[in-house]
C-alpha cells in the first residue's frame, strides 16, 4: 500500500509526488509552512489527501507550543492551511474537525501536552477514517461495474489522492478484484498530467489492465464504443449536485451523455458541501499558466503567450448518472438523495 503522508515523530513526511513516476523521494515537514507549500506546490494532492494532510499540519502547529502561545499558535496554522488552496472542501472540512477537538480539549480545561496529544491523535482519527471510507466507496461502487468492464477516469483519485484505496480507483480496484475489469483508460490530465505520472504508475502498481490516453483522444474512444462507464473523483459536490473535479472532467461528462455512457462520481461524504447550493458557488482554484506553457522545465510554448489555468471545472448535475459514496449510491433526484443519506451526517 502507497503511503502518501504520515505523522512521525512530530514531523508529517511527505511522498513527494512532483517527482513521481521517476523518483520516489520523501519531505520531511517540521512547520506549518512547509506543510503549506507542499499543499500549493502539489506535492501532495487530491482532495481526501489535502484533508488529512492539513490536519496532520494542525498537530504540528502547536507542536512547540506553550500555555501563553497555544491559543495563536493553533490561529496561526489555521489561517495559513485554509488559504493553501480553496477548491476541494476536503480541507476545510478537516481543518473545522480540528478545531471542533481543539476547542473541547481547551473548554475541558487540559493542559498543554495534552492538547497536542489530542490533536495529533484527531489527525490520525481522520486519516484512519478515510482508509475505512475508501473501502466502502469501492464495495458501492463495484456493483455498479459489469463484467469485462472498460472504464474510463481522469486525473487520479487513488491512493496517492486519499487516505486508503482511493475513490473513482478504490471502485476499479474492487471491480478488479472481482474480475470485472478488463480495461482501463486513463487520461493524462493536462496541464500537470496526473493521469499519466499518477494514476499510470498506480493501476501498473495493481497489475490492472491499462491504457494512457491522451485527454483529447476520450470523443474517439466513445465514438468507437471502446468505453462502457467514466467514473471519476470529486473536489466539492454542491448542494443540487453540481460538482467541481480536475479540469476536463466537464467535457467528459457531456461526451458521456452524447455516446449513452454511465458517468460516475465517488467521491467520501467529506466532499459534499450542503451549504453551496449549486456549481456556481463552488470556488474555483487559477493556478499560474507557467504550468499550461511548460511541462516540468521543458517550455512547449512561447515564454510570452497568455495562458488561462483553471485546475478545475463544474460539471452540471444533469450529466452524472450516480454518486458513490461510503453510504451508498445516490441517483437523481438528488437534493432529496442528499437529504435521505446525510440528515444522518
Ligand atoms: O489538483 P489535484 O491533483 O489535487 O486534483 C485532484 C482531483 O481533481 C481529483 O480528481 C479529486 O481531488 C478527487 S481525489 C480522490
Amino acid at each position: 500500500m502507497i503511503c502518501p503522508v504520515r505523522w512521525s515523530d512530530g514531523a508529517v513526511i511527505i511522498l513527494d509526488q512532483r517527482e513521481l513516476p521517476g523518483r520516489v523521494t520523501y519531505l520531511t515537514c517540521r512547520t506549518v509552512e512547509q506543510v503549506a507549500r507542499a499543499i500549493e506546490s502539489l506535492a501532495v494532492r487530491g482532495a481526501p489527501l489535502i484533508g488529512i494532510t492539513g490536519a496532520y499540519g494542525m498537530a504540528l502547529g502547536i507542536r512547540r507550543s506553550r500555555p501563553s502561545t497555544l491559543e495563536r499558535d493553533f490561529t496561526a496554522a489555521f489561517d495559513r492551511i485554509r488559504r493553501t488552496r480553496p477548491t476541494a472542501v476536503n480541507l476545510f472540512w478537516a481543518l473545522d474537525k480540528m478545531d471542533r477537538a481543539y476547542r473541547t480539549l481547551v473548554r475541558n480545561r487540559r493542559t498543554v501536552d495534552q492538547v497536542k496529544a489530542g490533536l495529533a491523535a484527531e489527525a490520525l482519527g481522520i486519516h484512519r477514517d478515510d482508509a475505512r471510507t475508501c473501502r466502502m466507496i469501492g464495495k458501492n461502487g463495484a456493483c455498479l461495474i459489469p463484467r469485462r468492464a472498460r472504464i474510463l477516469t481522469h486525473c487520479n483519485t487513488g491512493s496517492l489522492a486519499t487516505g486508503g484505496i482511493g475513490t473513482a480507483l478504490g471502485v476499479i480496484r474492487t471491480a478488479h478484484r472481482q474480475g470485472k475489469v478488463s480495461m482501463v483508460y486513463a487520461d493524462e490530465t493536462r496541464p500537470l498530467l496526473q493521469g499519466s505520472r499518477l494514476t499510470a504508475w498506480e493501476l501498473l502498481q495493481h497489475h490492472i489492465p491499462a491504457t494512457l490516453i491522451c485527454d483529447s483522444m476520450a470523443a474517439g474512444l466513445m465514438a468507437g464504443e471502446m468505453v462502457g462507464c467514466v467514473i471519476v473523483g470529486a473536489d466539492r459536490i454542491a448542494a443540487n449536485g453540481d460538482f467541481a473535479n480536475k479540469v476536463g472532467t466537464y467535457g467528459l461528462a457531456v461526451l458521456s451523455r452524447h455516446h449513452g455512457i454511465p458517468f460516475y462520481v465517488a467521491a467520501p461524504v467529506s466532499t459534499f458541501d450542503l451549504s453551496t447550493s449549486n456549481g456556481r458557488g463552488i470556488p474555483i482554484e487559477q493556478r499560474r499558466g507557467e504550468e499550461v506553457t511548460a511541462i516540468g522545465r521543458i517550455a512547449t510554448a512561447p515564454a510570452t503567450i497568455q495562458a488561462h489555468n483553471p485546475s478545475f471545472d463544474v460539471t452540471p448535475a444533469r450529466y452524472v448518472t450516480a454518486f458513490i459514496t461510503e453510504r451508498g449510491v445516490i441517483t437523481p433526484p438528488f437534493r432529496a438523495g442528499f437529504k435521505a443519506k446525510f440528515d444522518a451526517r
